[in-house]
């Protein structure tokens, strides 16, 4: 694989395999009804970045309200492993940094552990922001920046006799190719939770919820300290919406 080559396009299957289709009991009993959850009563919603789509697919399945779930994503092997699948949304190939949606197509967008694999957030927040509707809603989810980051991860200290999580450099950006599974690297950008906050914030849209949910404690099954492991969080979600008209500037 060439340095320019998305890695995306090499990893589909791994990615299908691992943390699709129940394969992944993070996703199946946090993530997805997570996202789902705020979602709820958005008839348009856009899933940027939708990877082999099991979020997009369920949002259509969720809702007899819903008129339609687009779901954008970049990468060619991805998509090609959306499509073979029953049950699914519209897919759009494209980048969150230039969507193809008019202004105000969409009354939910969700990006769920996607952001951290852009090297211009900026952009892709601008662009969330930019194809919502008045009175919609952005439900953002990242990997816990404050302690999924650079440096940061669980110590077992044998000669200590002590087990703790070590925090890394969390004001320090960086973009790091990390091995996830033997063999499969990818990008991950590590930024402070105020590179996603204020972009968003300063565009006029409205942060109304923030969550850090317990990680499942069946997804922890097997941890050497279960209770350590229980008090950090491995997930963020960010929810804001855009005021109608005349709720913003107050
Ligand atoms: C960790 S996967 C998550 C996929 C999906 N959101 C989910 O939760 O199952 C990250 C996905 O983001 C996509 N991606 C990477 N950079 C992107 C960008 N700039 N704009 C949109 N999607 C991007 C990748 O191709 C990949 O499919």
């Amino acid at each position: 694989m060439s340095a320019t080559e998305d890695p995306w396009e090499h990893h589909a299957t791994w990615w299908r395999e691992t943390f699709t289709n129940g394969a992944d009991l993070e996703y199946e009993l946090q993530i997805l009804p997570l996202a789902e959850s705020h979602l709820e009563g958005a008839a348009r919603v856009l899933d940027l970045g939708s990877g082999e789509g099991h979020l997009a697919r369920r949002l259509v399945r969720a809702s007899l309200e819903r008129e339609i779930v687009v779901g954008l994503e970049p990468s060619a092997a991805q998509l090609e492993s959306a499509i073979g699948q029953a049950g699914g949304p519209i897919y759009v190939r494209g980048v969150g940094e230039r969507l193809p949606f008019r202004d105000g197509s969409f009354d939910g967008v969700v990006c769920c552990l996607v952001i951290e694999h852009s090297s211009d957030p900026d952009a892709l927040l601008a662009e969330a922001v930019r194809v919502l509707a008045v009175g919609g809603r952005f439900v953002l989810l990242v990997n816990h920046p404050m302690f999924q980051g650079t440096g940061s991860g669980f110590v077992d200290d044998q000669i200590m006799g002590e087990h703790y999580w070590r925090v890394g450099p969390y004001l320090r950006e960086e973009i790091v190719s990390e091995e996830v599974d033997p063999g499969v690297w990818l990008p991950f950008a590590h930024r402070p939770l105020s590179r996603y906050v204020n972009p968003v914030t300063a565009l006029g849209c409205v942060l109304t919820r923030l969550e850090e949910p317990v990680p499942p404690l069946a997804f922890l099954e097997g941890s050497i300290d279960l209770e350590l492991e229980s008090a950090i969080p491995r997930l963020l979600l960010l929810r804001f919406e855009r005021p109608r008209a005349a709720q913003m500037g107050r």
